[in-house]
């Protein structure tokens, strides 16, 4: 009797613990059985070390490499653990990526979203388990976001399209765009339409083709500029590219017709591959993002937000649903006249890489 009562008991503890899915469906993630704070987050053991979960879009271009890497370091180098996933672009993906790092204990969200929107979700989870969000270097947009880390990335779009009118004052443009899904491709078309509209209004600038480039990569950004060019009759005196990624998409379709070099191309990101362009003529300006200080600043927002600290910040940034408290770095624009003083100075690209012939 005893021991059949055992093992009914035992068969209802299993039942219960898996009950835990919601009736709609939609499963919610079960932190591990830790105590539980009031927020729903778990309470650490004494000794145990913060996690700090990173989520990543991509790690197609360079620069996301470097992220991963320099912030990764910069988590272990405050005595806290740091756990990345990357999505490749896929929202489904990426979403269910992020409630397994929910699952695996961390104590704080950094998201690289892929899609501005749908990435809303990931922050809803995450709320749903006690645990904050920050966004890095793209915005979430409609989310109760705690915390946006990035680049003032309006400016990138101004530095691209002033180096560009120094030397283009007058002409046909063509505007390469990123990713629609990215909130920061509609950020650096905005900073670059503030420098042109006056120029366009004026009729000094005239805008030839203006198209997105779907995930920002290079295939389509050719496709872009091909379609540019024919449309035109190679007719083009300039071209702003919203990364250095679809750049070397540019290049290589004014390269097809004759005309690398003899066009100004404007990018970003600094990529080894576009400085030696710069270097050699076909490619113009980039603009730098020193990557280090800004994983620096977010590995140390996200360890101090993961102990509990009220982290205020002097800015703050609409994303459509709440004002979220903000940091944005300064990015710097970079040409033949000084590659040496930025880029190569501050250990980003090494001389000999750069100027490799
Ligand atoms: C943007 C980012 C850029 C660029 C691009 C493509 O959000 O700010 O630096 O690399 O994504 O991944």
């Amino acid at each position: 009797m005893v021991k059949r009562l055992k093992i009914v008991a035992v068969v209802l503890v299993l039942l219960l613990s898996l009950a835990g899915c919601k009736g709609d469906g939609e499963k919610t993630v079960a932190p591990a059985q830790k105590p539980v704070a009031a927020s729903g987050k778990e309470i650490k053991h004494p000794g145990e070390k913060i996690k700090i979960g990173f989520s990543m879009d991509t790690l197609l271009e360079e620069r996301w490499l470097k992220d991963r890497d320099l912030f990764k370091k910069a988590v272990e180098g405050m005595g806290a653990e740091c756990e990345v996933m990357a999505a490749n672009g896929d929202d489904a993906l990426q979403i269910s990526q992020a409630e397994t790092l929910i699952s695996h204990g961390i104590d704080l969200l950094v998201v690289v979203p892929h899609n501005a929107e749908a990435t809303a979700a990931i922050v809803n989870k995450a709320h749903q388990a006690g645990i904050k969000v920050i966004a890095y270097d793209r915005l979430v947009k409609n989310a109760d976001l705690d915390l946006y880390i990035s680049f003032d990335n309006e400016e990138v779009g101004e530095l691209q399209a002033k180096e560009i009118t120094k030397r283009v004052p007058k002409g046909r443009y063509v505007y390469i765009g990123g990713a629609i899904t990215d909130n920061n491709a509609h950020l650096f078309k905005k900073g670059v339409f503030n420098v042109l509209q006056p120029l366009i209004d004026k009729g000094d600038i005239q805008i030839v083709y203006d198209q997105w480039s779907k995930d920002w990569t290079p295939a389509n950004a050719l496709v872009n500029m091909r379609e540019a060019l024919k449309a035109t009759h190679n007719q083009i005196d300039a071209v702003i590219s919203a990364n250095d990624a679809t750049a070397g998409g540019v290049v290589q379709a004014l390269d097809e017709q004759g005309l690398a070099g003899k066009i100004p191309v404007a990018g970003q990101d600094a990529e080894l591959a576009a400085v030696q362009r710069i270097v050699q003529g076909t490619q113009t300006m980039t603009v730098y993002k020193p990557i280090k200080s800004l994983t620096i600043e977010a590995a140390s927002l996200a360890v101090r937000m993961a102990k509990g600290e009220k982290i205020d910040t002097h800015k703050k940034v609409n994303n459509g649903k709440i004002e979220v408290p903000s940091v944005l770095l300064s990015p710097i624009a970079v040409d033949r006249n000084n590659i040496d003083s930025t880029v190569i100075a501050e250990g980003y690209h090494s001389r000999e890489d750069v100027y490799r012939k």
